[in-house]
């Protein structure tokens, strides 16, 4: 079956981060699993060039837009070439096609009466390109990202999407994995019940003339996102290569952040059933990365993880893996270089690179590197082979399935299950006793390390090259135990993956506590600010927790999960002014990053939020 992923093309208003490369890599990793379980894969990223955003940039930098976009492309193509990101295509809205698409799009619509002109009246968020009107706005700032709006007064053109809002929800309906995760569709479906307004699709040239002009009227251009979103089908022959096209789109997966949903998953349809194209398969949605303390990163804040840096200094297999391990897909999560070195230390350093030598360090001191047979069994091989052909066998679907954690964690079981496999039958002991049984372990450990590698390629594609050095260059690719044939020879693995030193601590000093009083610099440490939640939800498989979203003010929204669902119900607690401890470290619950901690009293089993006065401010530190 033919498959196209895609990215969210990247604003080119700065360098890229650490989401962009986050994004690019989870992309990449659907893509190659794909592509293992025989799958014809195409995977498209790029740059999203137009735009006030990108235009005030330039101006500011006193350069030529596309001059100053042409200065950017090697940061994000060095990002992707160091994050071994396997694209196809790499996408820019300044292309050449892609501009007369996006206008010959705006004439089919506007021939056929979906696109009409008005007058426009609103707030603009730039850092967002996004319009809203003011009874969007949370407290006169962007709904999504905080920051201050400006307001628009000018003629424009609108989309009428409302035309296509019933036959949308009748597909989503009608198409409940759509969307991943399912919340995400939940949210889509509030949206649509709220209504849709129309959407304006162009700026005054006078104003903004950064952007593909409207084919019927030379004083407008497109507005962004119009153009934007449009590369996805662009990028795979739409209107230029019509059997490309309709063999991919078919097999379309959108990967974006969560920031941008109202785009793809409203905007975006209702534009592609304007257009009569089919939607894409999936629109899949992930969280965001914070930084140190669950704080929004921000270049102001100073945490800011620079991903180039870590690969060159860690290596691009190590940050991957770290990336797409820790983040639970779909939640949000904290990046901390403590969090990366214990992984990288913990996963890939004791379980995996443990397994690759042990396995392969034997064979070659005592059976001259020659692949034994598996002609004898201890007591431990069945249960061994028998629990790691069932991990096996999930795998694939769970990749299907969207489920990457989870396939992720049975590949780590594989490898932990061989580990104690070893430590049970002691081929160190057994090579002193029965030479042939020793063989028979040894075979079923190079097995596991065989299709553990294999399975864990799309991941660490940079280490799996070397790791082909152990079996010469060329692993055996069918993912069934036992098919690794007896009697080839094997190398050493060598090491690889060191340890990483951490860099060592000033000793605590130790204090002598007295009762239960504790100094004033101890209650300074315990940050307690005021907060608002802005989002509430069930967690799946949990009658104890809701996971909210709570607006800590300046754009720091913390995802905090809760053990209140036994004493409010999600729409209960939706937009109560509440306490938050906002400095703890975070803590993975069931899966999922908690932010921070909501305060609340219990009596007796009874459990209480401590409720704040609405008209405090948010994020304020309690003194
Ligand atoms: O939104 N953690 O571009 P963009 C994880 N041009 N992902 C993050 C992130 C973070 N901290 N910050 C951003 C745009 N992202 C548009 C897209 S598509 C037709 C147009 C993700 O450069 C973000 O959610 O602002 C988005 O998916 C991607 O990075 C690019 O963001
Ligand atoms: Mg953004």
């Amino acid at each position: 079956m033919k498959k196209y992923f895609t990215t969210a093309i990247s604003y080119v208003n700065g360098k890229p981060h650490l989401g962009h490369a986050y994004e690019a890599i989870l992309t990449d990793v659907f893509t190659r699993y794909n592509k293992l379980f025989g799958h014809d894969c195409l995977m498209l990223t790029g740059v999203d060039e137009h735009g006030q955003k990108v235009y005030d940039v330039a101006v500011e930098k006193n350069m030529d837009p596309l001059a100053y976009c042409d200065s950017l492309i090697p940061d994000f193509t060095n990002l992707l070439k160091a994050s071994d990101v396997d694209y196809d295509v790499f996408f820019r809205t300044t292309d050449e096609s892609h501009m007369k698409n996006v206008q010959s799009i705006l004439q089919k619509l506007y021939d056929k009466g979906d696109i009409y002109k008005d007058y426009y009246e609103g707030n603009y968020c730039t850092p967002c390109e996004t319009f809203y009107t003011e009874k969007d706005l949370n407290d006169g700032k962007c709904p999504e990202c905080g920051r201050e709006t400006t307001i628009i007064k000018e003629e424009n053109y609108f989309f009428n999407m409302a035309k296509y809002a019933d036959q949308y929800e009748e597909f989503l309906n009608a198409n409940d994995d759509f969307i991943y995760p399912k919340f995400r569709k939940n949210e889509t479906l509030g949206i649509l019940k709220k209504g849709l307004r129309p959407l304006c699709i162009s700026r005054k040239k006078e104003k903004m003339p950064w952007g593909i002009e409207i084919p019927f009227d030379k004083d407008f251009v497109t507005y962004v996102w119009f153009d934007a979103l449009i590369n996805y089908i662009d990028g795979i022959g739409y209107l230029t290569d019509d059997e490309k096209f309709n063999s991919y789109w078919s097999g379309a997966v959108h990967n974006i952040g969560k920031d941008i949903l109202l785009h793809h998953c409203v905007y975006w349809p209702t534009m592609l059933m304007a257009m009569e194209v089919p939607l894409p398969k999936k629109i899949v949605i992930h969280g965001f990365w914070m930084g140190e303390g669950g704080k929004k990163m921000s270049k102001s804040l100073g945490n800011v993880i620079d991903p180039i840096g870590l690969i060159e200094k860690y290596g691009s297999s190590s940050f991957r893996f770290y990336v797409l391990r820790e983040m639970s897909l779909g939640h949000d999560g904290v990046f901390t270089k403590e969090f990366f070195i214990n992984r990288h230390n913990n996963e890939l350093a004791n379980d995996f690179g443990n397994l690759l030598n042990r396995a392969t360090h034997m064979v070659v001191k005592n059976f001259d590197g020659i692949i034994p047979e598996p002609s004898k069994k201890t007591e431990h091989c069945d249960a061994f082979i028998s629990e790691f052909n069932t991990l096996l066998s999930g795998i694939e679907q769970k990749i299907y399935d969207y489920e990457l954690n989870k396939a992720l964690d049975d590949i780590m079981k594989m490898i932990r299950s061989t580990n104690k496999y070893m430590e049970d039958t002691a081929p160190w002991k057994l090579i002193k006793e029965d030479k042939e049984l020793c063989g028979a372990v040894l075979y079923n450990a190079l097995e596991s390390v065989r299709i553990t590698s294999i399975l864990l390629s799309p991941v660490i594609p940079k280490k799996f090259e070397e790791i082909k050095d152990i079996f010469n260059g060329e692993i055996p690719g069918d993912l069934e135990f036992g098919k690794l044939v007896p009697g080839k020879k094997i190398n050493k693995a060598v090491s690889l993956f060191p340890k990483i030193e951490k860099e060592k601590e000033p000793e605590k000093v130790k204090e002598v506590v007295q009762d239960n009083l504790i100094g004033i610099e101890d209650f300074g440490k315990v940050e307690i600010k005021t907060g608002k939640i802005i989002k509430a939800e069930s967690v799946e498989d949990s009658n104890r927790l809701l996971l909210t979203e709570v607006d800590l003010g300046n754009g720091d929204v913390r995802q905090i999960v809760a053990g209140i669902a036994k004493f409010y119900q999600p729409e209960d607690i939706l937009n109560k002014h509440i306490l938050v401890a906002s400095n703890l470290k975070p803590a993975i619950i069931m899966g999922i990053e908690s932010q921070g901690m909501l305060l609340s009293v219990k009596k007796g089993k009874k459990l209480r939020l401590v409720e704040i006065d609405s008209e405090l401010p948010l994020g304020k530190k309690l003194v």
